[in-house]
């Protein structure tokens, strides 16, 4: 029986979503330093030179399937996008199923999102201050039982309209596009979605469909941001960090030793 074939292989990506794979994850600490903040810059970059073409202001990260790195991509992205620029950059949870930004951060999930789409509460209650003055988080808020239909309603349309009144980049974590239609309403109102592809890992069909809902939807998706690219690009270390880490250290590094010797 062959392989089932997956997405974010080195080379032959059959599937276009967007401009294709817009950025490559390695699995690594996620420091200051690391490969992976490396990654997001250069992400941050080629999605800056997209909004060139278009007004990027609120961007959906989501993946079809869930553990697939949407929020770690949305984290640093929006990190990344706040420490390489002077724009104000929220960055909100709206995976009200399985929240972890607040987890992330390190801070309270209450107050958040769903009390301010219950209209429990202002914009202003729910905004959450991060280590960097123009990073801002706002967090899930309490948990409730079925959110599909706040995302599809006018409060969260009216939501996101005073994001972007208030913020020039605003990053939205989701839940994942195939299980629940929340990722597909969110899209609705956001200017370009980031699909994040766990490389080696989902099979090139359910990418696929992922893809093609949010199309259905109108969604201007950007491109494929592959994650775990250890197990899938191992050479990525030996071009870009692994030799360059060895010969500034004069010795081999913990990210050079999990390179994979094919
Ligand atoms: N590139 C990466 N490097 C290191 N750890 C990662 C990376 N991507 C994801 N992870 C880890 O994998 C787990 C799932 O990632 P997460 O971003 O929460 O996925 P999702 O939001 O899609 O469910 C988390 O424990 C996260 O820390
Ligand atoms: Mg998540």
């Amino acid at each position: 029986m062959s392989k089932p074939e997956t997405w974010g292989k080195a080379e032959g990506d059959e599937l276009r979503l967007g401009s294709g794979r817009v950025g490559t994850l390695p699995m690594s600490a996620l420091d200051g330093d690391s490969p992976v903040a490396t990654e997001f810059h250069r992400l941050y970059s080629r999605l800056t030179r997209m909004d060139v073409q278009k007004r990027l202001s609120v961007i959906l990260v989501t993946s079809a399937r869930r553990g697939e790195g949407k929020t770690t991509t949305s984290a640093f992205l929006a990190q990344s996008a706040a420490a390489h620029s002077d724009k104000k950059v929220v960055v909100v949870d709206c995976d009200l199923r399985r929240p972890r930004l607040h987890e992330v951060f390190g801070v309270n999930q209450r107050v958040g999102m769903s009390d301010l789409l219950g209209s429990l509460v202002p914009l202003g209650s729910v905004i959450k201050s991060t280590e960097l003055p123009n990073l801002k988080l706002i967090t899930s808020g309490r948990m409730i039982g079925v959110p599909t239909a706040l995302f599809e309603s006018s409060t969260f349309k009216a939501a996101v309209a005073e994001l972007r009144a208030n913020f020039d980049l605003v990053v939205i974590d989701s839940a994942p596009v195939l299980p629940v239609a929340d990722a597909f309403f969110i899209s609705t109102t956001c200017d370009g979605v980031l699909l994040v592809v766990m490389a080696g890992k989902t099979p090139v069909e359910v990418v696929a469909r992922a893809g093609e809902l949010l199309s259905e939807g109108g969604a201007n998706l950007l491109g494929a941001v592959i994650n775990n690219v250890e197990e899938v690009l191992p050479y990525y270390y030996d071009y870009h960090y692994y030799g360059y880490k060895e010969g500034e250290e004069g010795g081999e590094s913990r990210q050079g030793r999990r390179v994979k010797k094919t």
